[in-house]
C-alpha cells in the first residue's frame, strides 16, 4: 500500500511541530476537508489567520486577478496595490506610515530595530532597553524570541539578545519601576494571545501609554493576533482608547497569504532612512491584493458589529459551560478571540473535538483558544458549544 501523507511527512520534515494526525486538502467557508473527505469546522482559523474563513470569494478573485497582472517586483519600485493597502490601514491609524514584511516575527523585528534607532539618535546608545511582558509571545526570530517573556521558548537558544527586561502583564507598579532612563520602548500585546488569551485590567494600556510618554519611551503594541477586527474593533488598542507609537500586524492581514506590517506614527515614523531596513518579499502585490479584499470586507458598514454580536453569543455559550462543568473554570477574551480555562489538561479536549469534526487548539496546558472565522453562523457556534459541553461532561 502506498504510504500515507502522514508517513511521508514523517520522513521529510524536521520535528519542530506537533502535527495532528490529519491531512487537510481543501477548505470552503468555515469548513476544511481531509484526504479521506471528512469535514471539520475550523474554529482555529489557521491560528487566528483565516478571519474570512477558507477561500472567501472576494479574496480568491483578488488573488486570481493580481496573479494575472503582476506577481512580484521588489520594493525598489512602487505598485498601486501596496500603496492602496497602506492608505487603507493608516485610515485607522492616523498619521501612520507602513513597512510591509511577511510575518509577525518580522514585523516585531522591524519594530525592535526602529525603537533602538529612535532612542540612539535622540538619547544615545545607553537608552536601548525594551520592556516586554512575562507570558507574552512575539515570535521565534532572535529579537522577537528575546522579547517573548516565556522561558520555555528561550531554553537552548541562549545567549539571547542583550537589552530586554520583563514585567508581569497587567502590573502597573512593575511597569513604573521597569521603565527608566535606559528604556527605549515598551512592547506589549493588547491581549496576550499565545499566553492564554489574557486580558489586562481596564485602564492598563492607558496608564502604560502615560508612563511611556512621561519617560520618553515609545509604546509598541503587537497586534499580530488581536488586530483587524478579531477583538471587535479594527485594532484592539482602540477599545482601550490608546494609540501606540508603533504597531505590528500579521496573521489575518494577508487573508491567508504571508504578510506582515509595522506601522509607526509621529516622530517614530521618521526613524528609518533609506537602507536601514528592507525585505525582498514584504508587501508583494498578490499578498497586498488579498489583504485589500479582506479589509474591504471587514471594514464594510456593520461588519464588525456582527463580529461583536457573534463574539458575545459564543462567549455566553462558554460562560454557560463554565457555570455548568466543574472542569471548566473561566472564560476570557474579547470579540472573537476567546478562551476557556480548564482545571484539566486541554490536549485531550482538543483531540476529542477533532474526532467530532472541530478544529480548536490549546494555548498553555489548560487553556482552550477559539478564534473562529467571522463568517461563522450562530447556529454553527451553538452546535459546537453543544459538542464541547458533551466532551467536558465526560471529564466532569
Ligand atoms: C502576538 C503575536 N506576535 C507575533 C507572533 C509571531 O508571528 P509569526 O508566527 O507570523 O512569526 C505571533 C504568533 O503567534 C503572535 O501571536
Amino acid at each position: 500500500m502506498a504510504p500515507s501523507w502522514l508517513e511521508r511527512a514523517g520522513q521529510v520534515f524536521l520535528s519542530n511541530y506537533y502535527p495532528a494526525q490529519v491531512t487537510l486538502v481543501r477548505g470552503e467557508g468555515c469548513r476544511v476537508y481531509d484526504d479521506a473527505g471528512r469535514e471539520y469546522v475550523d474554529l482555529l482559523g489557521g491560528i487566528v489567520v483565516n478571519s474570512l474563513g477558507h477561500c472567501h470569494p472576494a479574496v480568491v478573485e483578488a488573488i486570481r486577478e493580481q496573479c494575472a497582472t503582476l506577481m512580484h517586483i521588489s520594493n525598489l519600485y512602487q505598485h498601486p496595490v501596496q500603496v492602496r493597502l497602506a492608505e487603507r490601514l493608516t485610515e485607522h491609524f492616523p498619521g501612520g506610515r507602513v513597512f510591509f514584511c511577511n510575518s509577525g516575527a518580522e514585523a516585531n523585528e522591524a519594530a525592535l530595530k526602529l525603537v533602538r534607532k529612535y532612542a540612539h539618535e535622540r538619547f544615545g546608545a545607553e537608552r536601548h532597553v525594551v520592556v516586554s511582558a512575562l507570558n507574552s509571545f512575539h515570535g521565534r526570530t532572535m529579537g522577537a524570541l528575546t522579547a517573548t517573556g516565556q522561558t520555555q521558548y528561550h531554553e537552548g537558544f541562549e545567549p539571547l539578545l542583550p537589552g530586554f527586561r520583563y514585567v508581569p502583564f497587567g502590573d502597573l507598579e512593575a511597569m513604573e519601576e521597569a521603565v527608566t532612563t535606559d528604556t527605549c520602548a515598551v512592547l506589549l500585546e493588547p491581549i496576550q494571545g499565545e499566553g492564554g488569551v489574557v486580558v489586562p485590567p481596564d485602564g492598563y494600556l492607558r496608564e502604560v501609554a502615560r508612563i511611556c510618554r512621561d519617560r520618553k519611551a515609545l509604546l509598541v503594541l503587537d497586534e499580530v493576533q488581536t488586530g483587524l477586527g478579531r477583538t471587535g474593533t479594527v485594532f484592539a488598542h482602540q477599545f482601550d482608547g490608546v494609540v501606540p507609537d508603533v504597531m505590528t500586524l500579521s496573521k489575518s492581514l494577508g487573508a491567508g497569504l504571508p504578510l506582515g506590517a509595522m506601522l509607526a506614527r509621529g516622530e517614530a515614523a521618521e526613524t528609518f532612512q533609506p537602507g536601514n531596513h528592507a525585505t525582498t518579499f514584504g508587501g508583494t502585490p498578490v499578498a497586498c491584493a488579498a489583504s485589500l479584499a479582506l479589509l474591504e470586507t471587514i471594514l464594510a458598514d456593520g461588519f464588525l458589529d456582527k463580529v461583536r454580536d457573534l463574539g458575545g453569543f459564543f462567549r455566553k455559550g462558554l460562560d454557560k459551560i463554565a457555570g455548568r462543568r466543574r472542569v471548566a473554570s473561566s472564560v476570557r477574551g474579547r470579540g472573537m478571540l476567546l478562551a476557556l480555562e480548564l482545571s484539566v489538561e486541554a490536549a485531550p479536549v482538543v483531540e476529542a473535538a477533532l474526532s467530532r469534526g472541530y478544529l480548536i487548539n490549546a494555548v498553555q496546558k489548560q487553556v482552550l483558544r477559539f478564534a473562529p472565522p467571522f463568517i461563522l453562523t450562530e447556529e454553527e457556534a451553538a452546535d459546537f458549544l453543544g459538542v464541547l459541553d458533551e466532551i467536558l461532561a465526560e471529564l466532569d
